[in-house]
């Protein structure tokens, strides 16, 4: 039984006995608020039902002007490892910055604070004045371009900005390369006309600072990262030698004989990428005077069919968040300041249906957004005002 269940027969039958789970359950009178139906409806969906962990925000010291919603303690366990207290939305900027499956989830998400489908700004070109080599004229292909909407009920802005992967990062591995050459056209950003390979670094660095700082007005970041994707499909690629598009069943036999361990990521320096490329990510971001939190997310199992690349990126997309929740644990720098946002542990991927090639369904994308609640509180919308009687917590 639900809180507002529990509120609306208390407000009923004003029955005080009520008062002490209403308490429990509910924040103080001038932090009510209604809680909205989800504008986006996160049952439907072809793959036949899920389970999708439903996370209770964790909150270590009370966010000013955010709900409270139990109050605990810290746990090294919980899925806020490693952060001090559970940040709000309110107030901030949320920067989603990863493949296209964030790009997916920035419309989901979008449409979930805002009720529109139709408020999104696309930028898809940027006049650099510094000088280096990315001065001049900068456009960007449909996949890649920086999409953001403005949710002005809660002062927040989210942007989705699209990245390289990790092999991008020098030394980048000749079968990153090739990769990357399939996607130049598609994919990559062109200066003064001229697509050209850009480790993410690059783009941390010179560019998306400029970028937030001309769309969005000035407030505290929030960082979502993830890079695995692009890196497993990189490694995917390098074994067969064309786009999965393109595999037959040699290929996919081939990828089946392939067997991945924590060893390989230590010899790509998978681990120590993502350490720099976070690093870079604050660098850029401090260098523009902004203050920022890092989150870190993790991929489920999809594509879940052989033919579509299941075998490797799966494979790769567990050793990446193994790794990651390692390092969080240990709380080494700089991922003992980081949230994890486990979508891969909310989200088991059983029946193809799950998956539409490398991306989810709305499913799919709802255990994203519970992931993200267990980092960011996204608090109700406070229009509309809960209409019965207050019984006052002592
Ligand atoms: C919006 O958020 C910013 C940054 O947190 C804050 O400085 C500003 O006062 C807020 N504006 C409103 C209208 O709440
Ligand atoms: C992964 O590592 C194993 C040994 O640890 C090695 O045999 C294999 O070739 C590596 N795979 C790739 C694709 O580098």
């Amino acid at each position: 039984m639900g809180a507002w269940h529990w509120l609306r027969l208390a407000g009923i039958a004003g029955v005080s006995a009520l008062t002490l789970v209403h308490c429990f359950w509910w924040p103080p009178p001038n932090e009510r608020h209604m809680r909205h139906e989800p504008l986006v409806p996160l049952t439907e969906s072809s793959a036949p039902s899920v389970s999708v962990s439903n996370i209770t925000p964790a909150t270590f010291s009370q966010p000013q002007g955010e709900p409270g919603i139990g109050r605990r303690k810290p746990e090294r366990a919980d899925i806020g490892v490693g952060l001090q207290s559970l940040q709000t939305l309110q107030g901030k900027n949320l920067i989603l910055a990863g493949d296209s499956n964030d790009r997916q989830f920035f419309r989901f998400l979008c449409q979930h604070l805002t009720g529109r489908f139709d408020g999104v700004l696309v930028v898809d070109k940027m006049t650099n004045e510094e000088p280096g080599e990315y001065r001049g004229r900068l456009t960007w292909p449909e996949q890649a371009k920086t999409l953001v909407c403005h949710d002005e009920a809660r002062n927040a802005s989210v942007v989705f900005l699209f990245h390289y992967g990790l092999f991008s990062l020098p030394p980048q591995p000749p079968w990153y390369l090739d990769f990357a050459k399939r996607r130049m056209g598609t994919h990559f950003l062109g200066i003064q006309g001229k697509a050209k390979i850009v480790p993410s670094t690059d783009l941390a660095k010179f560019i998306w600072p400029q970028i937030i700082q001309q769309h969005l007005p000035s407030r505290p970041l929030l960082l979502l990262v993830q890079s695995s994707m692009w890196d497993a499909f990189a490694v995917l690629e390098s074994l067969t030698g064309k786009r999965v598009s393109q595999m037959n069943k040699l290929d996919v036999q081939t990828l089946y004989s392939v067997v991945f361990s924590h060893e390989n990521l230590t010899h790509w320096g998978w681990l120590q990428r993502a350490s720099e490329f976070i690093g870079m990510i604050l660098e850029g971001v401090h260098s523009q005077g902004m203050l920022a939190t890092v989150l870190w997310r993790t991929n489920p199992n999809c594509p879940a069919l052989p033919e579509e690349g299941s075998v490797t990126a799966n494979a790769l997309s567990g050793l990446f968040a193994d790794a990651v929740r390692a390092e969080i644990l240990q709380g080494s720098a700089p991922w003992g300041e980081i949230c994890l946002v486990d979508w891969r542990k909310n989200l088991e991927i059983h029946s193809p249906k799950q998956c539409d090639k490398h991306h989810y369904t709305k499913e799919g994308y709802a255990a994203y957004l519970s992931s993200l609640k267990g980092c960011v509180l996204i608090s109700p919308l406070a229009e509309q005002k809960v209409e019965y009687e207050h019984v006052p917590c002592a």
